[in-house]
């Protein structure tokens, strides 16, 4: 998409988006790790505008507890709320699951906020099983999609 970078980011690059939009109790830095951020596999994605990260997503090595082709677990996707709508969580979610494809991950799935499951639906992943309380974050339910086929 014209004016839009997708790339691998540090860690550390997606902290200002997790904070604005995910977590705003928390400050920019350390806080806004994930135990499992520099995990081995760990892959984190965004979409750069002029530099500037507007899209991020984390792709973590985590075999989800009742299907263990579903071997990573996106967390903390978030599009900053001026450059929503406009394709970026799609480009982002169709680059990473294209690094996935070539090291052999064979599906994905998240805890998706309910709010968010339109979008997780319009990218045609499957949304199933209970709608479950997360702690401090509100409702959720399971997505997941397969990429190998
Ligand atoms: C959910 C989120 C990441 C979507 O990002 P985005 O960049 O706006 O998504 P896109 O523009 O690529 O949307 C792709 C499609 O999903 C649709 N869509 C996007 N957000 C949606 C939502 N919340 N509900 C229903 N549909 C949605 C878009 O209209 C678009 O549809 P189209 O295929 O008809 O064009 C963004 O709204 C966000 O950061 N929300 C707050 C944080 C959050 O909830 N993160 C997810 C945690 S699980």
């Amino acid at each position: 998409m014209k004016g839009y970078e997708f790339s691998r980011l540090l860690p550390s690059e997606t902290w200002p988006l997790r904070a604005a939009i995910l977590w705003p109790e928390k400050e920019v830095g350390p806080g806004c790790e994930l135990d499992v951020d520099a995990a081995e596999g760990a892959l984190h994605f965004g979409i750069k505008q002029d530099g500037l990260v507007v899209c991020v997503g984390s792709f973590l090595p985590q075999v989800h507890p009742e299907n263990s082709e579903l071997t990573y677990r996106l967390r903390a996707m978030a599009t900053s709320a001026s450059h929503r709508k406009k394709g970026l969580g799609r480009m982002l979610i169709q680059g990473a699951l294209a690094e996935l494809m070539k090291v052999q991950v064979k599906g994905v799935w998240a805890d998706a906020r309910h709010a968010a499951l339109g979008f997780y639906a319009r990218l045609d992943w499957e949304v199933s099983g209970p709608t479950y309380e997360v702690t401090n974050r509100g409702l959720h339910r399971l997505v997941w999609v397969r990429i190998d086929e």
